[in-house]
C-alpha cells in the first residue's frame, strides 16, 4: 500500500479543499463549559466561533464575528455575563441578541444584528461546535466511542479540568495525524514512553471505525489500560495507562500547508496531586517534543520533491491507511 502523494502534503490548493470538505463540516471540540456564564472561543476552518453556557445552563454557540464591522467579538475563554466586542463595545446577550451599541439611537434595528447561531452539542463535559447548516447530531460522529471509552475503564464524568496546552508543529496536518496513528515508531523514537507502555505489536491493539481510529496499550508494570483515539479529521483523545484516571482531548488544525496547530485540554481524577500531575506531564511533554522533531523531518523529506510517495507497512500502519482512505474519499470530486 502506497502513501498519499507527497504533493498533497504541501499544495495550498489541496489544503483549501481539505479545509472546506473535511474540517468545515466536522464537529469540532471547543472546550468545556462548567457553569452558567462560561464561554470558550475557537475556530472551525477559519470561522471564529464562541460557545457559551447561558444563565439557564443551556449550551449555545455563535459565529464570533461582530455584526458592526467584523471584529472577533471575544477571545480566549472564561466567565462572562454578556459578549462585548472589544472594538466599539457592541454588546450581545448570551442568547446572541444585540443588547447595546454605544451612541446608537432607536433607528438602529437591533433585531437584525444578533450573532449568527451555529450548532453546539456535548459529550459529557466536552463541548463541540459545528458551523455546517443543520448538521447530523454529534452522537453520529462519535458512534461507539463514548461506550468504548467507558468500557475500557474511564468515567469521563469523574474527571476534573486541569489546564489547556497550546502547541504547533512544522508539518502538514496529515503528517501530524499520521504520526499519531501508529506506534511503529514508539520503540525507536519514544524510549521514555516505551518504558512505561508495552508497545510490542502483540500487546498493542489497533482498531479503525468509520468516524475514528483507536489504539490501545497497557502499562508494562500493571493493569492500567491506555487508549488513544483520533476522531476524523483531527481530534485527539488520549488516556495514558497510569494509576489514576486521566484524559487529554483537543483538535489539531492546519495553519498552512506546512504548519499545524493544536491544543490539548487535560483532565485528571480529583485525587491526583500536583506532584503526580507534574510527573505525568513530564512524560507527556517529552513524547510531544519527540513527535515534533519527527514530523518536521518527514515534512522536509516529503517536500524535497525527490520521491512521489512512500510505502505503508501493514498491519502496523493500518490506521494510517484507514485515515488516508477517509481523506481521499472526503476530498474526491463526488465526496
Ligand atoms: S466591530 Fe464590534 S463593536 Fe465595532
Ligand atoms: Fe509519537
Amino acid at each position: 500500500v502506497r502513501t498519499l502523494p507527497y504533493a498533497a502534503y504541501s499544495d495550498p490548493d489541496v489544503l483549501a479543499r481539505e479545509r472546506e470538505l473535511l474540517f468545515r463540516p466536522a464537529w469540532t471540540y471547543a472546550g468545556h463549559l462548567p457553569e452558567p456564564g462560561s464561554y470558550v472561543t475557537t475556530r472551525v476552518a477559519g470561522v471564529p466561533v464562541v460557545a457559551v453556557r447561558d444563565r439557564d445552563g443551556v449550551l449555545r454557540a455563535f459565529v464570533n464575528v461582530c455584526r458592526h464591522r467584523g471584529a472577533e467579538v471575544v477571545s480566549g475563554g472564561g466567565r462572562c455575563t454578556t459578549l462585548q466586542c472589544h472594538y466599539h463595545a457592541w454588546t450581545y446577550g448570551l442568547d446572541g441578541a444585540l443588547r447595546a451599541a454605544p451612541r446608537a439611537g432607536d433607528d438602529l434595528d437591533r433585531s437584525e444584528l444578533g450573532l449568527l447561531p451555529v450548532a453546539v452539542d456535548a459529550w459529557g463535559p466536552f463541548v463541540f461546535v459545528n458551523v455546517a447548516e443543520d448538521p447530523a447530531p454529534l452522537a453520529q460522529t462519535l458512534g461507539p466511542l463514548p461506550d468504548i471509552v467507558r468500557s475500557r475503564g474511564l468515567d469521563i464524568g469523574a474527571l476534573r479540568f486541569h489546564h489547556r496546552v497550546e502547541y504547533g508543529v512544522d508539518a502538514n496536518w496529515k503528517v501530524a495525524i499520521e504520526n499519531y496513528l501508529e506506534c511503529y515508531h514508539c520503540a525507536v523514537a519514544h524510549p521514555g514512553f516505551s518504558q512505561v507502555v508495552d508497545v510490542r505489536p502483540d500487546e498493542y491493539e489497533l482498531a479503525s471505525h468509520p468516524t475514528f481510529a483507536s489504539h490501545y496499550g497497557h502499562a508494562r508494570d500493571g493493569e492500567a489500560q491506555g487508549q488513544f483515539h483520533l476522531v476524523w479529521p483531527a481530534l485527539k483523545l488520549n488516556v495514558m495507562p497510569a494509576e489514576l484516571p486521566n484524559l487529554s482531548i483537543g483538535p489539531m488544525w492546519p495553519a498552512s500547508p506546512s504548519r499545524t496547530d493544536g491544543f490539548l485540554d487535560y483532565f485528571f481524577a480529583p485525587e491526583a496531586t500536583d506532584a503526580w500531575i507534574e510527573a505525568f506531564l513530564e512524560l507527556d511533554d517529552q513524547v510531544g517534543a519527540e513527535d515534533a522533531v519527527l514530523v518536521a523531518s518527514v515534512q522536509r523529506g516529503m517536500a524535497s520533491g525527490v520521491f512521489e510517495d512512500g510505502q505503508l507497512l501493514l498491519p502496523s500502519e493500518e490506521l494510517i491507511a484507514a485515515f488516508q482512505a477517509w481523506v481521499s474519499a472526503g476530498v474526491s470530486p463526488r465526496g
